[in-house]
């Protein structure tokens, strides 16, 4: 193998290599073999493409249709032509839905569908509740009454005070950024943090958003978190100058608009099986090893009421559900020290900050405020020399409730 055509090789994977966002790329940093980081890039590469391609949503269904063709056809060459024609019906009504989605999805040939009514009488336990990723959007543009009312929303929470100091950034793009599985959205907040990696500001990101994600959900329009299923190039093209290669970092966008009936049949089975969650013994711990679960029906963990809930249905990437939470009382003090359960640099932390946002707007809505600090170690251990769970984000202090 000639020299010339490695080089060419290496210097097609850094191209690939420096299109993708910053949590594929830290992915790809944890592999050092160069050979198998090469072959590990492209691999990704392929499946972006592929993703990106704005086609695969209407054909994943494709390969087990064509199966179901040449199943029946072995039935009816088997000499059981009765059940051949009866079965004939399954693969027949999955190409006419593939057919009906392409038609009303990728070109938008369909009736026009109404505005969704605000759910401004809904209180925020069931909002948080009742949130769920959109991934089929009306094609019709925002009302200037929505648009307006998000951007104020938007400008009022960039404002609140932060977990950090890190600047972070929610940019406002009116344009069809290339996503995977969403399909028809024209409307996003990209989130940007400095590029120099920051924890503390991703949890902000994580934070700062679902607000806006809450709020949103209030007017009665869809959202959907979206980090791994973003097209970076596509994302900066939109961008343009309001990104900086050097100083900023994409964490992840958020797609804006009115849900739609019309939805892909891959992204229905999609949004079914990603809405499923853990149950909340496995999600709140009393002690620092994580085996023992929180008795939340107890004092004085029953004040919280339905804020454990909040955090079971917070989103996380592709429903990773990477946040976990152990619970302390001391004296009158109790305390939430949250943790993510991988070493995910961007994600995870994403997730945290939801969690974050999701447990703070339950116990203001129950009249308990805290707040959110970073404790050093000797802190959250209960015994001296005590192991602590590895990946600590941050810890909610309140005073007030006993
Ligand atoms: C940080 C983050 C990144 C996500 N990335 C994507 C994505 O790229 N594509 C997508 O369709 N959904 C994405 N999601 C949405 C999750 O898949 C979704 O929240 C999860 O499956 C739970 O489903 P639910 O939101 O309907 O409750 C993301 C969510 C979070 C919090």
């Amino acid at each position: 193998m000639s020299n010339t055509a490695t080089t060419d090789r290496t210097h097609q994977s850094e191209v690939i290599y420096a299109s993708l966002g910053p949590n594929e790329r830290a992915m790809i940093d944890k592999v050092h073999n160069s050979w198998l980081r090469r072959l590990f890039i492209r691999f990704v590469g392929i499946k972006l493409q592929l993703q990106f391609t704005g086609w695969l949503q209407y054909l994943m269904p494709v390969p087990i249709t064509l199966g179901l063709f040449l199943l029946v056809g072995l039935i009816h060459l088997v000499g059981l032509p009765g059940l051949a024609s009866v079965l004939i019906w399954l693969p027949l009504i999955l190409t006419a839905i593939i057919l009906f989605d392409i038609v009303t999805c990728r070109f938008c040939i369909r009736l026009p569908e109404p505005l969704p009514k605000a759910r401004s009488g809904e209180d925020i336990f069931t909002l948080m509740r009742e949130r769920r990723s959109c991934r089929a959007y009306q094609t019709r543009p925002l009302t200037l009454a929505h648009e307006q009312a998000l951007k104020a929303r938007i400008a009022m929470h960039l404002q609140e005070s932060r977990l950090g100091n890190a600047p972070i950034r929610l940019e406002w793009v009116k344009a069809p950024i290339t996503v995977w599985p969403v399909v028809n959205a024209r409307y996003f907040l990209v989130a940007i943090a400095p590029a120099e990696y920051n924890r503390t500001a991703i949890l902000d990101v994580g934070r700062t958003l679902q607000k806006i994600v809450l709020d949103t959900t209030q007017m009665g329009l869809g959202t959907c978190w979206i980090g791994p299923g973003a097209d970076h190039r596509s994302v900066k093209t939109h961008l343009g100058e309001r990104f900086d290669e050097e100083k900023d970092s994409i964490i992840c966008l958020c797609a804006i608009g009115y849900k739609s009936w019309y939805t892909p049949l891959f992204i229905r089975f999609f949004n079914a099986q990603l809405h499923k969650r853990l149950p909340l013994s496995r999600l709140f711990f009393a002690d620092n090893a994580m085996k023992e679960a929180l008795k939340i029906d107890e004092s004085p963990w029953e004040a919280f009421d339905r804020c454990f809930e909040s955090c079971r249905w917070a989103p996380s990437s592709y429903n990773g559900q990477t946040t976990r939470c152990i619970a302390h009382k001391k004296d009158t003090q109790v305390r939430l020290d949250f943790y993510a359960t991988t070493s995910s640099r961007y994600y995870a932390a994403v997730a945290t900050g939801i969690w974050c946002a999701n447990w703070e707007m339950g116990g203001e809505a129950l009249g308990i405020k805290g707040d959110f600090v970073k404790l050093p170690p000797q802190e959250r251990k209960i015994k001296a020399g005590e192991e602590l769970p590895p990946h600590y984000e941050i810890s909610w202090l309140c005073e007030t409730l006993i």
